[in-house]
């Protein structure tokens, strides 16, 4: 797209200059803390600042009955996501090749505090893309951080591919939602992991295997790798502490993490003193890794409500404490 006089319509930079009001918006939004509706040319997404607990955990609470999953961060260029993520040379080829577009790499996280770890679900991988579409990038340029945003959609239901869709599911939380039209691509990006080892596809998508292998060579199956080096691939940060749900209280050698009042101690962390939800699913696997580096006989955790964030809260608790697969 060029602004040589030959397009009938807006070019893209003319397209750019015309929406910056938005753009400034959405990217203001994003530094308040705030949510945002983001369209991409997979799917709308729902996004927020990647380094702000506060705001990832809005994301889980509104999308309903949600996991913690570890979420995508979104930047502006390849230089941005090398400034977040380790790239290899393998990994690079698949972003110099794909990117803008319908990418998604996981690598080694490089700079931990600019995905928080509520956003990468605990883990020390981190999920990175450069989108697309030019209006995702302009705002990614804008608020200059990373963004994390899952699908638009409440849990379990389709990812949105139009504005309209996108405002019926989540829009209620969003403080602004940009239509950006409706999504090229239309299904979520694929997901490759290039860690040791061949690299993995995790999610297929847009880009197909075909097109990755023709860059970097055949990829592994994720099911083989996963059986020579079982664990490997888990989504969910596990702590070395057995955990020990429904404590009313630490016992002698154990962490606690409390919910609510709670005597002080040193191997005492709070989840939220208030018993706000949202603070202590902000709060979670920071404090599972900082009670962890104790190097407890256990880490006993304070009941916590199953209603709002605290089913995903207790979802995640249960597989730390080994429960769920
Ligand atoms: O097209 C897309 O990717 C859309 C748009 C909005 O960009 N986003 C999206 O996000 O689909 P979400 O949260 O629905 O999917 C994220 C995927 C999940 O399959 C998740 O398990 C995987 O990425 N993922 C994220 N971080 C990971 C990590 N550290 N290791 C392995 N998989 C990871
Ligand atoms: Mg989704």
């Amino acid at each position: 797209m060029g602004g040589d006089g030959s397009d009938p319509g807006f070019g893209e930079d003319e397209f750019l200059a015309h929406r910056q009001a938005e753009i400034e918006a959405a990217a203001a939004a994003l530094r308040a803390g705030r949510l945002i509706i983001l369209p991409t040319e997979t799917v709308y997404g729902l996004g927020a600042d990647a380094a702000d607990p506060a705001a990832v955990a809005a994301i889980f609470a509104a999308k309903g009955r949600p996991r913690f999953n570890p979420l995508i961060a979104h930047v502006s260029s390849l230089e941005a996501a090398q400034a977040i993520a380790v790239l290899d040379d393998r990994a690079l080829a698949l972003a110099r090749a794909f990117w803008p577009g319908p990418l998604t790499l996981v690598a080694p996280i490089r700079d931990p505090a600019a995905v928080c770890d509520l956003a990468r679900a605990g883990l020390d991988t981190v999920a990175v893309r450069v989108p697309g579409h030019p209006l995702s990038r302009a705002v990614l340029a804008a608020f200059g951080g990373a963004v994390v945003a899952p699908s638009a959609n409440r849990s379990g239901r389709p990812s949105p591919t139009t504005h309209a869709d996108a405002v019926d599911e989540t829009g209620a939380f969003a403080a602004l939602a940009l239509d950006g039209g409706a999504c090229a691509v239309g299904l979520e990006s694929t997901v490759v992991a290039v860690l040791d080892g061949p690299p993995r596809l995790l999610r297929p998508g847009a880009v197909t295997r075909a097109q990755l292998e023709a860059v970097v060579g055949p990829l592994a199956e994720a099911a083989d790798d996963a059986k020579r080096s079982p664990g490997r691939l888990a989504l969910h940060y596990a702590p070395d502490a057995p955990v020990r749900l429904e404590a009313s209280g630490p016992e002698a050698g154990e962490a606690f993490l409390a919910f609510g009042p709670a005597p002080e101690g040193a191997k005492v962390f709070q989840l939220s003193r208030t018993g706000d939800l949202v603070e202590a699913a902000a709060n979670l696997f920071s404090l599972l890794r900082a009670a962890d580096r104790t190097k407890p006989t256990a880490i006993a955790v304070a009941p916590i409500p199953d209603v709002g964030l605290g089913e995903a809260i207790n979802d995640r608790l249960r597989r730390a404490a080994g429960f769920v697969g």
